[in-house]
């Protein structure tokens, strides 16, 4: 009995002991910690001022193509400041209410791509503050549809895209990625339509048009994401499922199939999926990106739809930013890298377990390609941005969005999965994220991390790896590892017999998949004749291709040879598809000659009003020169 007592109070002390180490973990202030960083890209005092929740109550208009209602924030006012600020930009603020009385408020001239700070008077004991205001035409965030700009051409539709800094245009916010609150929101929409947010949401409209979400995990604004219009949804597992416009559901949901089992996959790697369920919209083809991680809904371009299933590493990313981004966050857009090298890194991983080696080699390798090329561009023009630390103050943070945080980025935790070994990086990834979770993290913090839970007496491996030269130096690192050329070997040599006239017809191309047919053409040489062209198209069927990145590739190349027989289709894809990726590379080569240049500008201004905001900023620099 004693002998039991002994053990029961020892047992009790070792569990004592254990947790309380573990909550002081938790507790301890950690040194990366917002407070203490500076990110050039808020306005907002949410470094000081703790901001805990917000209430949203809109209305989205979408005839007048305007959200209006009130953003309510619960704060807490620890450092007793005298003036609050959000962010907005080219909102209508109405009216300013702390703790349920109206303040007179002030709002700052704009500033270049940051907007207005919104100065608020409140006390050391304020609770919450309460903004009334509006959208206005220039919401960076917002693409509206009209009916003719949607898949099934019957309803308006409305999606936002907050990443980086356009949450402030559609909800006065303190945008910055490293100052995290959860909400909830009342969203009323037309009565025919169905409202989704990165929340838990409804599966089926209702006949109010009134929508309720609970977000009750902290995120960031960038990850606050609205999506209206004529849904469906379709179930894939228990926990995962696909929405889509109602004629585009079902071709959605075939090739979304092995999404249940990519979420139980990415598990198995590195740790439990924290945010309840896993579902992902394919939008409207205006969507000015591939796919956007918000939280429990990933967003995603229509153009990964390729009736093979063969784009979905595309979906793989986004699902891998719920622990890279989502769960651990880079403290400012300086630190990028951070997110989307990470969430590189993880998605070729999950494609390895799913498909195999060597179809993760070439993602592997279309991914150092595109390395090269960008190290290559920005060399030219801005040579500190080919670091991994970036250096973004003073300019518009989507300057940093190049091929460099993902490429050099994922090599890097390549090299070192490769210097420490899987097991050991494996585990160490996966204590990162535990680690860090629902925190923010700068390239400095991770580093210092690194340091201890991964090169602990460790030295002359370190050493090895030039993690200096990495993240705070140019090009690529005579390191950068390079993977097995197994496949791409294959269609090395096929393309070079067809270079040395071999009919198309003859050459050995059974089973390739879409990414063998992209490096068979990227590496083709730099322009083709003619009569080359006609020849593969004849055979392969180029300018109709269903698959949007291969169709892409096909149309920029007939732009170089003057394969005009492509315009007709090409001109079709540029009417519809608004993902930037693709329009800025085929519009850039359109204006190269001054045959093909007027051509362009013809085109541009014609579909220019399908391509969302943020794309048409672009593109205007690009077609017009402006
Ligand atoms: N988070 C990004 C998209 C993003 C980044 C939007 C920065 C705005 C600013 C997303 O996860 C992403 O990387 N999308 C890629 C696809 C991916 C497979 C590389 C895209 O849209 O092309
Ligand atoms: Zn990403």
């Amino acid at each position: 009995m004693l002998r039991n007592l002994v053990i029961l109070f020892f047992l009790s002390f070792l569990l004592f002991v254990n947790t309380g180490c573990g909550s002081k973990k938790v507790e301890k202030k950690p040194t990366h910690d917002s407070v203490s960083i500076k990110d050039v890209h808020t306005l907002s005092n949410g470094d000081s001022i703790v901001f805990e929740h917000l209430d949203l109550d809109i209305k989205v208009d979408m005839v007048g193509k305007k959200i209006s209602g009130n953003a309510h924030w619960t704060i807490n006012n620890k450092n007793t400041n005298k003036d609050l600020r959000l962010d907005t930009y080219d909102l209508t603020i109405d009216s300013v209410w702390v703790d349920g009385k109206k303040v007179a408020f002030r709002l700052d001239s704009p500033i270049k791509f940051l907007g207005s700070a919104l100065h608020v008077p409140v006390t050391a004991n304020t609770q919450s503050v309460t903004v009334w205001y509006a959208t206005g035409p220039n919401a960076r965030a917002l693409q509206w549809l009209d009916p003719q700009q949607t898949h099934d051409k019957k309803y308006p539709f409305l999606f936002t895209q907050s990443e980086s800094i356009y949450a402030r245009s559609w909800i006065p916010c303190p945008d910055g990625p490293g100052i995290r609150f959860t909400y909830n929101a009342k969203v009323s929409v037309p009565k025919e339509l169905m409202a989704l947010m990165s929340a838990v949401n409804p599966q089926e409209s209702n006949d109010s048009g009134v929508y309720r979400f609970v977000m009750d995990q902290p995120i960031p604004a960038y990850l606050m994401a609205l999506a209206v219009g004529d849904i469906a949804f379709r179930s894939i597992d228990d926990r995962t499922g696909v929405y889509a416009e109602k004629g585009m559901i079902d071709k959605a949901r075939y090739e979304f199939d092995g999404v249940g089992r990519m979420v139980d996959n990415a598990e198995q790697l590195y740790g439990q999926y924290r945010w309840g369920r896993y579902d992902a919209i394919v939008l409207p083809p205006g969507f000015p990106i591939g796919g956007m991680e918000n939280p429990k809904l990933t967003f995603a371009t229509p153009t990964i739809i390729a009736g093979d299933r063969s784009l979905m590493s595309l979906i793989a990313h986004e699902l891998a930013h719920s622990w890279s981004g989502n769960l651990v966050t880079n403290a400012t857009w300086n630190d990028f890298w951070l997110n989307e090298g990470f969430t590189d890194y993880f998605e070729r991983r999950i494609m390895e377990q799913m498909m195999g080696k060597s179809y993760s080699d070439m993602l592997w390798e279309l991914g150092y390609q595109d390395l090269v090329t960008a190290v290559d561009e920005l060399t030219l023009t801005n040579k500190k941005d080919t670091w991994l630390k970036l250096d973004l103050k003073g300019r518009d943070p989507d300057d940093g969005l190049t091929d460099i945080p993902y490429e050099k980025g994922s090599h890097f935790l390549k090299l070192l999965e490769i210097s420490v070994g899987r097991d050991r990086f494996d585990h160490f990834l996966k204590q990162y994220f535990n680690q860090f979770a629902f925190k923010t993290i700068t390239t400095e913090a991770f580093l210092v991390y690194m340091d201890t839970a991964l090169f602990k007496d460790n030295e002359v491996l370190k050493s090895k790896i030039n993690i200096k030269q990495w993240v705070y130096g140019a090009g690529i690192p005579e390191n950068c590892p390079r993977v097995d050329q197994e496949r791409f070997a294959k269609v090395d040599s096929e393309r070079d017999k067809f270079l040395a006239d071999v009919e198309p017809a003859h050459l050995n191309t059974t089973e390739w998949t879409t990414h063998e047919w992209l490096h068979f053409l990227r590496k083709m040489p730099p322009a083709l004749s003619v009569l080359q062209m006609k020849k593969l198209d004849d055979v392969y069927n180029f300018s109709n291709s269903e698959n949007s990145e291969i169709a892409d590739l096909w149309f920029i190349m007939a732009v170089r040879a003057g394969y005009t027989k492509a315009y007709p289709k090409m001109e079709e894809f540029l009417s519809m598809v608004g993902r930037r990726k693709f329009l800025e590379p085929l519009y850039g080569q359109m204006m190269k000659s001054p045959q093909t240049a007027e051509m362009g500008i013809k085109i541009y201004n014609n579909f220019r009003k399908n391509y969302h905001p943020l794309a048409q900023e672009s593109l205007d620099k690009i077609v017009w020169k402006k």
